[in-house]
């Protein structure tokens, strides 16, 4: 096994009030880099694009296209972007409304563009099978249906989707409606509701991006020495508020992420990857995969001067004894902490907003209503490590093969297990779920929300409940797959079609 964890992050510690362990993200042996300025440089904030309304259709106008950033100090670092060099701008629509989206592609190479965790025909999905060639636009058009919530969308072209992702093809896709809009919650852009777009990244010496450049790489997923923040190299951000929103998306390849606050403070969640939470869920940490949202609260003082950190989450007992157990140390990569950016009270306001005792309601579905358990079996072939070994019940990804076929208004049970040594981020198209439960016991409250992405642990097994409604094409599959994009292009990826 040529996978060791000394080579993932080296710290350089510091102490955080609390005591909790704060390092910065500082070079490994891996990359040519050996240490970002932390700090120096303010948060960028992706800018809003409302689009334009015609004839009854909100329409934006999307390019992807190359460009360079300059990332570290003197470096200029060759990228892809949505209307920029690097990352997208941040697509805002409303529940009801038809919108229409015209992606035009100036890469110089296929790509797709998916939108994540929105409800829609599978043709409009953006997946493996909408392929925009280079030079060509692809215009989907669909109506939002769903509540207020904090999606994304990014690029999906198999076996390109890990470095297309890397180089910056992704951004956040914002629904608002009535319900949310009611809760005054904070909601301007940039002020007190800030979208925290979370990257790791190796960057070569010549300060391109290194993507996949060996087997540790290819078997646990591509991580970096180095975290952006809307493609900011550890930021600041003068805070304008007492308190503050944050729309946080694990945008990584592989990283798991367990955030929390350098002095331990509680925080409320709002929201998962589907929306709105019943109720804010008092949390000092919060653990998001590869896929997942989370919103969340912050009260701060003007005498605060914080870090959003990782800090590893508590060791999990492994499960399936003496040499799984040691695999599975052996593969993580959430093991050390490390800094994120930086949070400076000085200077704000108190706006008066105070955090709702309620939100929303949450669909839910019962185990009685269900008409089918399918169930997914998640392995990675240990082995054979030339590849082939990621695998779905058994089975790699094949794009002329539909894997599961769902009747339209069928609630199911979904079984998801993981026999492997690392945890997997499972995703579905199409739908939002609930957590049923994780081996047979209840989620956490902030799980208890709408989810399309669900973490789950080495030899667990994860139940998941949703319907699906609305729309049925027996031609064009949704996907399922692991969202750590290295695993999904390697195969971990399958295929459904929902049939009238
Ligand atoms: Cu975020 Cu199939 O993906
Ligand atoms: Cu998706
Ligand atoms: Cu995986």
């Amino acid at each position: 096994m040529p996978v060791t964890r000394r080579d993932l992050l080296t710290a350089a510690a510091a102490v955080g009030a609390s005591g909790v362990a704060v390092t910065a993200l500082y070079g490994s042996g891996r990359s040519a880099f050996a240490g970002a300025a932390r700090f120096q440089r303010p948060l960028a904030i992706p800018p809003l694009l409302q689009g334009e309304v015609r004839d009854g259709v909100r329409r934006f106008d999307l390019t992807l296209q190359r460009g360079q950033r300059e990332f570290l100090d003197g470096m200029q670092t060759p990228t892809a972007g949505i209307n920029g060099a690097f990352l997208g701008p941040v697509i805002r629509v409303r529940r009801g409304e038809q919108v229409r989206l015209d992606v035009a592609n100036r890469l110089g190479e296929a790509s797709t563009l998916h939108w994540h965790g929105v409800h829609l025909p599978a043709k409009m999905d953006g997946g493996p099978h909408q392929v925009i060639e280079a030079g060509a636009t692809w215009s989907p058009r669909f109506r939002i249906r769903q509540p207020a919530s904090t999606q994304w969308y990014h690029s999906h072209l198999f076996h390109r989707t890990g470095v297309q992702v890397y180089y910056g093809l992704a951004g956040l896709f914002y629904i608002d409606d009535d319900q949310g809009d009611a809760l005054g919650l904070p909601s301007d852009h940039g002020v007190d509701d800030i979208p925290l777009v979370l990257q790791d990244r190796s960057f070569a010496r010549d300060g391109s991006f290194r993507y996949l450049t060996s087997m540790h790489d290819r078997m646990l997923g591509m991580t970096g020495d180095v975290m952006l923040v809307n493609g900011v190299v550890l930021p600041f951000l003068r805070v304008r508020r007492r308190l503050t929103r944050f729309r946080i998306l694990n945008g990584s390849n592989a990283r798991i992420y367990n955030l929390a606050f350098s002095d331990g403070r509680r925080f409320l969640q709002i929201a998962s990857d589907g929306g709105l939470l019943p109720r804010p869920v008092p949390l000092t940490s919060v653990r998001l995969s590869p896929g997942e949202r989370a919103e969340i609260l912050l009260e701060m003082t003007p005498e605060d001067d914080l870090q959003l950190v990782h800090v590893p989450p508590p060791a999990r007992r492994a499960r399936g004894g003496g040499m799984m157990g040691m695999m599975q140390g052996m593969m993580r990569s959430d093991d050390q902490p490390f800094s994120i950016m930086r949070l400076i009270g000085s200077g704000l306001e108190d706006a008066g907003t105070r955090p709702p005792r309620r939100l929303v309601e949450v669909p839910a579905w019962s185990e009685d209503e269900a008409v089918k358990t399918r169930r997914f079996v998640l392995e990675m072939g240990m082995g054979m490590m030339g590849g082939g070994g990621f695998r779905i019940n058994g089975r790699a990804m094949d794009m002329n093969r539909i894997d599961e076929t769902v009747r339209l208004g069928a609630v199911e049970i979904w079984e998801i297990v993981n026999r492997s040594p690392m945890a997997h981020p499972f995703h579905i198209h199409d739908i939002q779920f609930r957590i049923l439960d994780r081996d047979g016991r209840p989620p956490p409250a902030g799980e208890q929300g709408l989810k399309d992405t669900v973490l789950v642990e080495p030899q667990e097994t994860v139940r998941v409940i949703t319907r699906f409604e609305h729309y049925a094409d027996a031609d064009s599959p949704y996907m399922f797959h692991c969202h750590i994009l290295e695993h999904e292009d390697a195969g971990m990826m399958g295929q459904f079609v929902v049939v009238a």
